[in-house]
């Protein structure tokens, strides 16, 4: 060199130095604010009306629709694992017993009412959580109770959604998860929860920004819940708002929510949720994000688990204290 100096003088430039701080392993590792452990991971159940069913689901990578005799053997080795939680989604008995109402979301003849005391037996410490809609019961196919001229009756819709949560409760559930949209389901649950005398013993966790995605394609398919008509866009939230998003959170906040969930996990509505709220912030990455990750590593742009981790690293650093997520058991294995 000429012997000059670099930097010459000032701090800015000394300070300019970045790499310094994170070039050895440990170092890199403490500039993760937040790391993933195994108590933020909620699994997603799609749990079948038939006990003994057990089908891999061909739009989602390792799923399976299982009964509750097959979901109990499958899930006793992930318990075992450090498994904090899971999340039942219906699939119903078949196409002939839906109907306008979803009778079957709460029926003992549907899927999720016998499980519930089965797996609270069965795993006395997981944290069960039932997502609480009608769509995968309703022959319409959607989230809510209609009026004739098929837009949603939302006075129905919420005594419907209640109905269905106050159920779940009674049964053994320690959360519900309403995922319909009506204007006013978290103030009727807490209250009809409150009537029941279960107001301490059951938590409610909004689906609170719940967007019009095109990433649920798979569910659908899982949960055989597609709508027969239209699209879900007039009760969910349009993709680009931010400020409805906000406006949906502060109103469930305020209807008594003890847990809010965004969905898709979009990292601004995430760091707004957080923002705005002082309970547990939940996101969801949701079957098509899921199917997406699985879909470029097989196409060879990733690797699986480099995607998987650096996807679910993005939800936690937005601000999620707990994630829905499909790669539940595979992190079980990397986080040990
Ligand atoms: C409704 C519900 C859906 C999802 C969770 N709850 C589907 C929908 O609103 O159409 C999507 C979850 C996913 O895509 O993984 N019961």
């Amino acid at each position: 060199s000429n012997g000059e100096q670099w930097p010459r003088d000032g701090t800015a430039a000394i300070a300019s130095q970045l790499k310094s701080g994170y070039n050895h392993a440990v170092s890199a590792l403490w500039q993760a604010e937040r790391q993933l452990h195994k108590g933020m991971f909620i699994y997603p159940i799609f749990l079948s009306a038939d006990p003994d069913l057990e089908e891999p689901i061909k739009s989602l990578p390792n799923q399976y629709r299982r009964g509750v005799n097959k979901l109990i053997p499958f899930l006793a080795p992930l318990v075992a694992k450090g498994l904090h939680s899971v999340i039942l989604f219906g699939s119903p008995p078949g196409a002939d017993v839906k109907d306008a109402s979803g009778s079957m979301a709460d029926s003992l003849q549907g899927p999720i009412m016998p499980a519930i005391p089965r797996l609270r037996e069965a795993f006395p410490d997981l944290y069960l959580i039932a997502d609480v809609s009608l769509c995968e019961y309703t022959d319409h196919g959607h989230c809510a109770v209609l009026f004739e001229d098929g837009t949603v009756d939302n006075e129905a819709s919420v005594a419907r959604v209640s109905d269905v949560a106050l159920s779940f409760a009674k049964a053994g559930i320690h959360c519900v998860a309403p995922s319909d949209m009506s204007d006013g389901r978290i103030r009727a649950i807490k209250l009809k929860l409150i009537s029941a005398r279960l107001e301490s013993k059951v938590a409610v966790m909004s689906y609170s920004a719940k967007y019009a995605s095109c990433f649920y394609g798979p569910f659908r398919e899982a949960a055989a819940s597609a709508p027969a008509f239209g699209d879900r866009k007039r009760y969910l939230l349009p993709p680009p708002a931010r400020g409805l998003a906000r406006k949906a959170m502060t109103r469930d906040l305020q209807e008594g929510a003890d847990m809010i969930m965004i969905k898709p996990a979009y990292p601004d509505i995430i760091s707004d949720g957080k923002q705005l709220s002082n309970v547990p912030v939940i996101a969801m990455q949701v079957s098509g994000e899921f199917a997406m990750v699985h879909a470029a590593a097989a196409a060879g742009v990733f690797d699986l688990k480099a995607g998987a981790f650096e996807t679910t690293e993005i939800i936690v650093r937005s601000g999620a204290d707990a994630i829905l997520s499909y790669f539940t058991p595979e992190f079980l294995d990397w986080l040990s």
